[in-house]
């Protein structure tokens, strides 16, 4: 597998193949995924230089499924000793879950011991990433204390979140129609794509190794949030206690973080992330199925088709 052991030299991206984007006009492949131009830099970087410790916490997504949402939930589970949710001062009604809960893949070496998300004195790091299994740094798999949690959506509501976040990137000459956007999407040509291969790694990761990985789906934090928050909460090694359940602490996390809430804050309303991604591209609609008012039924069963393809035999059904 191609790795460099320094910076990637200055012709990098010309020695690797090279395919239309659909954030950016184009993208490169490494290690078997897309990623586009600047993302693949910070990336080998990133497996270059960061050491993970114990406590981490890395947030993995394909972008689009949810991140912003999770990044705000993980947060909230992990500082609610140190901050009440429902503390009118919470970090997360001033600040954006992105601010909060950074990209790995964007902390410069030189700052990632001093990121520091946790608001009582564990240490505990909190970062957010969309690197497939095979590129994510080797230290994480290597140090035990450190967890994956991992968050999948439904192929056909993330391409459709996709198509629409792309057309709000501030930087983008002109629009991308819906059916450029759906034929790169087919060809894996998405960043950290082809999504379904990055969501398998995740899969057989979670199935492999369920102490490291915890293997979450979007539609179920929709369905059952107060389930799924508990399960993420024991995965994490932070249960609730029972007087934490009787004066409603779990239920507290899910209302902090549900689309209304964070997506009526000034915070996420103003202001940028990454210079050319508004805050408040991260908040659409966050409706389960919303491709049906998107995508043809051509459309949707292409989709439903690769889908099950690409997951034969793993176990891993995702259609809605
Ligand atoms: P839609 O475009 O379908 O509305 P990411 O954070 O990975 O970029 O994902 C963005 C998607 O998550 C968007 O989906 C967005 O609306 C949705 N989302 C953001 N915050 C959410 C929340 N608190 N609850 C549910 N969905 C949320």
């Amino acid at each position: 597998m191609m790795k460099y052991s320094s910076n990637p030299p200055e012709d990098l991206l010309a020695s690797l193949p090279r395919q239309e984007g659909i954030l950016q006009p184009y993208c490169y492949q490494y290690q078997g995924f897309w990623h586009g131009p600047v993302g693949l830099k910070e990336l080998i970087h990133c497996q270059n230089h960061f050491l993970a410790r114990k406590n981490d916490i890395f947030l993995v997504t394909a972008p689009k499924s949810g991140t912003t949402w999770l990044k705000a939930v993980i947060y909230a589970l992990i500082n609610r000793e140190a901050c009440h949710p429902q503390d009118p001062h919470h970090p997360l009604l001033t600040q954006t879950p992105h601010q909060l809960v950074p990209f790995l893949q964007y902390v410069e070496a030189s700052c990632y011991d001093s990121v520091c998300n946790s608001l009582d004195d564990s240490g505990t790091r909190i970062f957010g990433s969309h690197i497939p299994t095979v590129s994510l740094p080797e230290s994480i798999w290597m140090e035990e204390g450190a967890k994956i949690v991992y968050m999948s959506r439904d192929i056909k509501d993330t391409f459709v979140s996709l198509f629409h976040f792309a057309n709000k990137i501030d930087s983008r000459p002109s629009p991308i129609s819906l059916e450029k956007a759906f034929d790169l999407f087919c060809r894996g040509s998405s960043p950290s794509g082809a999504v379904w291969d990055q969501i398998l790694g995740y899969w057989k990761e979670s199935l492999d190794k369920p102490d490291k990985v915890l293997f979450m789906r979007y539609e179920e934090m929709q369905n059952e949030p107060l389930v799924q928050l508990r399960r993420l909460a024991l995965f994490l090694g932070k249960p609730f206690s029972q007087e934490e359940e009787n004066s409603g602490v779990p239920h507290q996390i899910i209302n902090l973080c549900s689309f209304n809430t964070l997506s009526n804050l000034e915070a996420n309303k103003k202001g940028n992330i990454l210079r050319v991604l508004r805050n408040d591209s991260f908040f659409r609609s966050g409706v389960v199925g919303d491709w049906k008012n998107h995508l043809t039924l051509e459309m949707a069963s292409k989709l439903d088709q690769i889908t099950e393809e690409k997951f034969s035999g793993s176990g891993l059904s995702m259609t809605t």
